[in-house]
């Protein structure tokens, strides 16, 4: 047997211990079965006990020690207890949440995929029933922009103080994630072919295409990234005559994800605005409870990439075993088709595991059960 591939297993807090567990249940069952080559350490930090007992979120040397692992599955962040608990540890966000954007940024993840498909038995928010059709994958620029994080505040608490909050977009930066999309729309394109379920989208010559990509931007307010965009969007299409090309502005691309999401195929949009975007995307597909995410580093296969659903630690329903374990058991499949890359038979699994989860979502999706419940469904037809 190959040496094993090294998962980072880091429950979090709130909801993230819960669903982590049935995504770990279902590696065990996954290993055993395939014999695959993995094998995983579970991390106490980042968590807020942790910051409880250490006064940080996680340890100084985090990232080195992590720097070994070829994936990090990740529950989720932040959590200060119940409302009603006198001595609830609350944390600022820019704290608790800090170590999720220092793992983007020190593995240099810049890629953030969230699909966003609308699966049968997950809740269609959408009265129109063309809805059905939603089916996009939102790319979200996740190394730079709104989130470098320069900036500061002077005079702070005077009436003069001023805050700054510094955005960078280097031309690298969007030639990259551009590009990256442009590639996963030829790909999507490929496997609609293979399906059998092509799309069309037309172009401004007339001519209809099997994939598309909307870049978003600001440009008509924030033009110098804007038009970079934009200008970097243009060039890199020039090598994808097959893929069809769209811009849309932010704010019109809220209303158009509302009014007729299924036009989308693949979607680019800079980290803060595609951030908001993919909030709405995870609801058009059938809430928070089904959104997977992953951030990844698609060219340097030694550090490692993070996955971790798009919703948060959800604070309300922490330790009553109701969370919806799907999209991280979504995040999971995705995580072992990534590291197929280096070991083929974990893809088998991850589009096993995939299989099983929308087999469960199709049919018991619209009936109300809990983590383990679920868990335990998606097991069985593993088994
Ligand atoms: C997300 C989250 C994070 C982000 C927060 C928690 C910093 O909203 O992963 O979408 O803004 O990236
Ligand atoms: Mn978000």
């Amino acid at each position: 047997m190959p040496q094993p591939l090294r998962i980072a297993v880091m429950p979090g807090d709130g909801i993230g211990p819960e669903v982590v567990t049935e995504a770990v249940h279902c590696l065990e069952t996954l290993r055993e079965k395939h014999q695959l080559p993995v094998e995983w350490t579970r991390f106490p930090w980042p968590s807020h006990a942790w910051h409880e007992q250490y006064g940080e979120v996680m340890p100084g040397d985090a990232l080195e020690q992590l720097r070994d692992y070829h994936a990090i599955l990740l529950g989720a962040l932040g959590d200060p207890g119940p409302m009603d608990d006198p001595d609830r540890y609350l944390l600022p966000d820019s704290v608790s949440l800090a170590p999720l954007l220092d793992m983007r940024k020190g593995f240099d993840q810049w890629v953030c995929e969230r699909p966003a498909r609308l699966l049968p038995g997950a809740r269609q928010y959408l009265a129109d029933d063309r809805a059905r059709d939603i089916d996009m994958l939102v790319i979200r620029e996740n190394s730079e922009g709104e989130y470098v994080g320069q900036g500061g505040r002077l005079r702070q608490g005077t009436e003069h103080e001023v805050a700054t909050q510094m955005e960078v977009f280097t031309r690298r930066g969007t030639e990259r994630i551009i590009r990256y999309g442009f590639e996963q729309a030829r790909l999507r394109a490929e496997a609609r072919r293979r399906d059998g379920h092509k799309r069309e989208f037309p172009t401004r010559s007339g001519k209809r295409c099997e994939s598309q990509v909307c870049v978003v931007t600001k440009r008509n307010a924030l033009r110098y990234w804007g038009d970079m965009y934009t200008e970097v969007f243009e060039e890199v299409a020039a090598d994808y005559p097959d893929v069809a090309t769209h811009h849309e502005l932010i704010d019109a691309a809220c209303m158009k994800f509302v009014q007729s999401p299924w036009a989308f195929d693949v979607v680019v949009a800079s980290n803060l605005q595609g951030d908001i975007l993919t909030d709405l995307a995870a609801v058009l597909s059938g809430g928070m409870g089904v959104a997977p995410s992953c951030n990844l580093n698609p060219d340097n296969p030694d550090l490692p990439s993070m996955f971790e659903p798009t919703h948060g630690s959800a604070p309300d329903i922490a330790g009553q075993g109701i969370a919806d374990p799907t999209a991280m058991l979504f995040t999971t499949a995705r995580m072992l088709e990534w590291l197929g890359r280096r070991e083929p038979v974990l893809s088998t699994a991850g589009r096993e595991l995939f299989d099983a989860v929308a087999a469960d979502l199709a049919e018991n999706g619209g009936t109300r059960r809990d983590t383990r419940e679920i868990g335990d469904s998606v097991l069985g037809r593993l088994r």
